[in-house]
C-alpha cells in the first residue's frame, strides 16, 4: 500500500499515552522502513519544551521504546521529532501551528491525533477546520479521535455531529486499540479461511459463545479518569463488543474496509435490546474491595486514589445477551471483563453443542467435555481446540485433550502492536480496523439502557468482591445448567 509523505501531529503530546504507545510504535515502524523518506511528528501541548527537550523526554529516556534499533537509528529518528507549545484549547493559537506545519516542509498530508481529554475534541477539530487544517486541497487530512468516544449515546451522537462538520466521515479515524491486536484481527482468517470452522460457527452447532477481559492491575494512576467511566464505559461499550462483532458477524463479500465495517455494524444492528428485566437480571456489576494478594494488601477501589468513597463505579460487569438474526438465534453470548482480577487474560471460548447421544462414559463422571474453541487474544497469544479421546487402556472412557497453537512458536515473525498496525493504517487510508460512527452510535444504543438503568433503578445491586478474585459470585448465575461449571473458565 501506498505511504505518503506526512506529518503526525500528536495533541496531548506530554501524556502518557503519546510516551507509552504511541512514540514507540512510530519508532518501530521507522527501524522497519514502514515510514516514507519524508515525514515528521510534531508533538503539541501546553507545557513548554524545546525540540530537543521534548526529544529527550520522549525518545533517550522513555523507558518504553524498545532499542530496537542502533544509537544511530535513535539519533536519526530524533531529528523526526518536533515539539508545538500551546494552548490546545484557544482557536486563535492554530494559526501558529499551521505556520509551524508549513515551515517543516514535509508534505499537506497530515494526521491529527487527539491524545486529549474528550472535552477538547470539539475545539480541536473546529479550531483545525477554521484555519483550514482540514481541507485536502494540497494534501490529505485525518483526525485520529481516542477513546472515550462519548460518555453515553447521546454524548456520541453529538461527537459525531460536530466532527462531521469539520472534518468528512472518511477523514475520522476513531481508534479502538483491541481491533489492531493480531490475535484479533486472526479471528476473521480464523473464520474465513478455513473451512473446517464456518460451516460449524452457527446456532445449530455453537452451544454459546463466551468473551472474558480480565486484568490483574487496578485503576492504577486513572481513578481521576476510571471513576468517572467504569468497565462498561471502558472495556464494554467498545474493546468487547468489537470483539464480539468480529467473532459473530456475517462473512463480508470482499475484505475491503467498507464490507467489513458493513458486516461490524449489521451485527451491533441486531444485538437483541436488554429489557428492564434484563438488565436487572443479565448483567451484573461489581466493586473489587480491600483484599491481601500474595502477601501484600491492596486497596480496595473505593480506596484509590481519584475515587471517590462512594464510589458506585463498577469495575466488573458480566453480562449475558443475544444476537437477533437467522445466525445466532437463541445462542446466548456471555462477556465479562473485571480489573483485580487473579489473571491476565482475554479470550474467547466458542462452546459447540454436545454430541446428540452419549456412548461414552466420561473421566470425569461430569458432562463437561464438548468440543471447545478457545481463542486466546492475550497473553499467550493462540487458539487451543479441546476435543474427545479415548483414554488408553480398557473400556471406552473418555477424556478431552487439546490441540493447541501458540504464536510464540512462529519463531521469527515479528508481532507487530495494536498501536503500530493502527497508524500505519492510517498513514495508508486504510480505516477497516476503525471504528465507523454509525457502528459507535449502534454499539452506544445497546450499551445506554444498561447505564441509565444502573442510575435510576435502586433495586440493581453493586456488589463487592475482593480484589485478586473472579468477581461477584452471582455472575455464574447467568449461565444455566451444567455449563455453569465450564464457562467462566477459569
Ligand atoms: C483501555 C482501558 O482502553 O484498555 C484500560 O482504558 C484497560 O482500562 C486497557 O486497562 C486494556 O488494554 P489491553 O491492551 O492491556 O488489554
Amino acid at each position: 500500500k501506498q505511504t505518503d509523505n506526512h506529518i503526525l501531529v500528536i495533541f496531548g503530546a506530554s501524556g502518557d499515552l503519546t510516551e507509552r504507545k504511541l512514540i514507540p510504535a512510530i519508532y518501530n515502524l521507522y527501524c522497519r522502513s514502514f515510514l516514507p523518506e519524508k515525514f515528521a511528528v510534531l508533538g503539541v501541548s501546553r507545557t513548554k519544551f524545546t525540540d530537543e527537550e521534548y526529544r529527550k523526554k520522549v525518545i533517550l529516556e522513555n523507558k518504553h521504546l524498545k532499542d530496537n534499533g542502533s544509537a544511530d537509528k535513535q539519533a536519526a529518528f530524533s531529528e523526526k521529532i518536533h515539539y508545538h507549545a500551546m494552548e490546545t484549547s484557544d482557536p486563535n493559537a492554530y494559526g501558529s501551528l499551521k505556520d509551524r506545519l508549513t515551515q517543516l516542509d514535509i508534505s499537506g498530508n497530515y494526521i491529527f491525533y487527539l491524545s486529549t481529554p474528550p472535552s477538547l475534541y470539539e475545539v480541536v477539530s473546529r479550531s483545525l477546520s477554521n484555519v483550514g487544517l482540514s481541507n485536502e486541497e494540497d494534501g490529505w487530512k485525518r483526525i485520529i479521535i481516542e477513546k472515550p468516544f462519548g460518555y453515553d449515546l447521546k454524548t456520541a451522537l453529538e461527537l459525531n455531529k460536530q466532527l462531521l462538520s469539520y472534518f468528512a466521515e472518511p477523514q475520522i479515524y476513531r481508534i479502538d486499540h483491541y481491533l489492531g491486536k493480531e490475535t484479533v484481527q486472526n479471528l476473521l482468517i480464523t473464520r474465513f479461511a478455513n473451512s473446517i470452522f464456518e460451516p460449524l460457527w452457527n446456532r445449530n452447532f455453537i452451544h454459546h459463545v463466551e468473551i472474558t477481559a480480565a486484568e490483574t492491575v487496578g485503576v492504577e494512576k486513572r481513578g481521576g479518569y476510571y471513576d468517572g467511566s467504569g468497565a462498561m464505559r471502558d472495556m464494554i461499550q467498545n474493546h468487547l463488543l468489537q470483539l464480539a462483532a468480529l467473532v459473530a458477524m456475517e462473512p463480508p463479500v470482499q475484505a475491503t474496509e467498507s464490507a467489513i465495517r458493513n458486516e461490524r455494524m449489521k451485527l451491533f444492528q441486531s444485538l437483541r435490546p436488554l429489557s428492564p428485566e434484563d438488565i436487572e437480571k443479565n448483567v451484573i456489576r461489581g466493586q473489587y474491595t480491600s483484599a491481601t494478594i500474595h502477601g501484600e494488601t491492596v486497596p480496595g477501589y473505593r480506596e484509590e486514589e481519584g475515587v471517590s468513597p462512594e464510589s458506585r463505579t463498577e469495575t466488573y460487569v458480566a453480562m449475558k445477551f443475544f444476537i437477533d438474526n437467522w445466525r445466532w438465534s437463541g445462542v446466548p453470548f456471555y462477556i465479562r471483563t473485571g480489573k483485580r482480577m487473579p489473571t491476565r487474560v482475554t479470550e474467547i471460548v466458542i462452546h459447540f453443542n454436545p454430541t446428540p447421544h452419549h456412548l461414552f462414559v466420561k473421566n470425569t463422571g461430569v458432562m463437561n467435555q464438548d468440543n471447545m474453541l478457545i481463542i486466546r487474544i492475550q497473553p499467550d497469544e493462540g487458539m487451543l481446540l479441546k476435543f474427545a479421546m479415548k483414554i488408553p487402556g480398557e473400556g471406552l472412557r473418555v477424556t478431552d485433550v487439546d490441540m493447541d497453537f501458540h504464536y510464540k512458536d512462529l519463531a521469527d515473525t515479528y508481532i507487530p502492536e495494536a498501536y503500530e498496525r493502527l497508524l500505519l493504517d492510517c498513514i495508508q487510508g486504510d480505516a477497516t480496523l476503525y471504528a465507523r460512527g454509525d457502528a459507535v452510535e449502534a454499539a452506544w444504543q445497546f450499551i445506554d439502557p444498561i447505564l441509565k438503568a444502573w442510575e435510576t433503578n435502586p433495586n440493581i445491586k453493586m456488589y463487592g468482591y475482593p480484589a485478586g478474585t473472579w468477581g461477584p459470585e452471582n455472575a455464574d448465575d447467568l449461565v444455566e445448567g451444567k455449563h455453569k461449571n465450564i464457562t467462566w473458565r477459569y
